[in-house]
């Protein structure tokens, strides 16, 4: 008998890291969830590689994949969006389609239109859905960023949640403009907007494209089969906020869940998160490398200086005590870089496809 799905969920930018790891963390985790998957890349190899070509590896992509409904479409052109939500009618939006950092700033026009307008199509959209359905305002979460706060922030300081925001790259610059955007619709009471800002995330099938990707390569490539070297282009004294996957999606499905109440008594809509931490401060390239070689002796790892390295240093560290306060994030119970770095080496042994699907955008 088909099954009754009772709560339909939709993920902007649903074919891409964080988008297809989150589709699958919903779709695992209740059984009464439906995804929808809107994005302009209809290269579904991230869901799909989750039936493994490795024998004996457990298929978690055929037991969902009747749950799963991808659309087609471009956030920069409003009537898709429009249609979206009159097609599908969700009771949850994941807005996680954009540009990153380094797309964005290749082409800030583009970067433009998706980051910013593309963000703003979809909170009209949700508002007319809600106010034509006569339903309450629809929770709508959005992955911010580390990079929104920009100039003076000391390199490697503690931010805290309403630090001043100065980007200096056009994907920062869009995702202030979201977060306040979110902030407005959510008074003018038309959608309830959560966000998270997130540090780097690191995990298997992480795309190119952000300053920071070294942080995953430096797992993946030597994972792979067979394993590749990796020349990182940082030195390897360079701190950065990083985060597992799996934790970053503690996160934001956390926020989603947290009862409005929390949110209402502190009157945040926008959260930092913070990534793993050693003695208060953030690992070291030589220490994700050392996390490697513990799993894969033979790892070929290396560290060169150049001008990225400026940028990636310059960031701070995310204080989370905002979001441990109103909505409970955890306190306890983080992952430690360790054993972050031993799962996702198992995920890139278990899972070949799904990172073998990114070569087709290039390196
Ligand atoms: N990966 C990180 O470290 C990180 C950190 C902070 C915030 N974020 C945010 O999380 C979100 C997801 O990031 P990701 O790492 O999964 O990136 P990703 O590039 O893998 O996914 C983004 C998706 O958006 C889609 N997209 C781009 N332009 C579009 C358009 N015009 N119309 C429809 N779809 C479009 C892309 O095809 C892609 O599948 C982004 O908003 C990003 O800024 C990511």
């Amino acid at each position: 008998m088909a099954q009754q799905t009772k709560r339909k969920v939709l993920i902007t930018g649903g074919t891409g890291f964080i988008g297809s790891n989150l589709a699958m963390r919903l779709l695992e985790t209740d059984t009464e969830v439906e995804v929808v998957l809107f994005d302009r890349n209809p290269d579904l190899s991230r869901l799909t590689g989750f039936k493994s070509s490795v024998p004996g590896v457990k298929d978690r992509y055929t037991p969902v994949k009747d749950r799963i409904t991808f659309v087609q479409g471009d956030l920069t052109i409003l009537p898709h969006v429009l249609a979206l939500f009159d097609n599908h009618e969700p009771d949850s939006v994941f807005h996680l389609g954009a540009l990153l950092s380094a797309g964005a700033e290749s082409n800030p026009t583009m970067g433009f239109k998706v980051d910013t307008v593309g963000s703003w199509h979809v909170f009209e959209a949700a508002r007319i859905y809600c106010q034509h359905a006569g339903r309450p305002p629809i929770r709508l979460l959005f992955p911010s960023t580390i990079a929104s706060f920009g100039q003076f922030i000391a390199a490697g300081a503690l931010v805290p949640n309403e630090a001043v925001q100065m980007p200096t790259t056009m994907y920062g610059v869009a995702k202030v403009s979201v977060e306040r955007l979110g902030e407005y619709y959510t008074r003018k009471g038309w959608i309830d907007f959560r966000a998270v800002r997130y540090p780097s995330v690191i995990g298997a099938s992480r795309g190119p494209g952000g300053t920071t990707v070294y942080s995953t390569l430096m797992v993946q490539e030597p994972a792979r089969d067979p394993p590749r070297p990796y020349f990182a282009y940082v030195g390897a004294d360079t701190r950065l906020d990083i985060i597992y996957i799996s934790e970053a999606l503690d996160a934001i499905v956390g926020l989603h869940d947290a009862p409005a109440a929390a949110l209402v008594k502190s009157n945040r809509r926008v959260y930092n998160i913070a990534g793993f931490r050693n003695a208060g401060q953030a690992p070291t390239a030589a220490e994700i490398k050392a996390a490697v070689l513990a799993q894969i002796p033979a790892a070929r790892i290396e560290f060169s200086t150049t001008p990225i390295e400026a940028t990636v240093k310059s960031f701070g560290v995310l204080d989370d005590s905002a979001a441990m306060a109103d909505w409970a994030w955890k306190k306890q119970g983080r992952l430690d870089l360790n054993k972050a770095v031993e799962a996702f080496i198992d995920e890139v042994r278990a899972y070949p496809d799904r990172i073998k699907s990114l070569e087709l955008f290039g390196a």
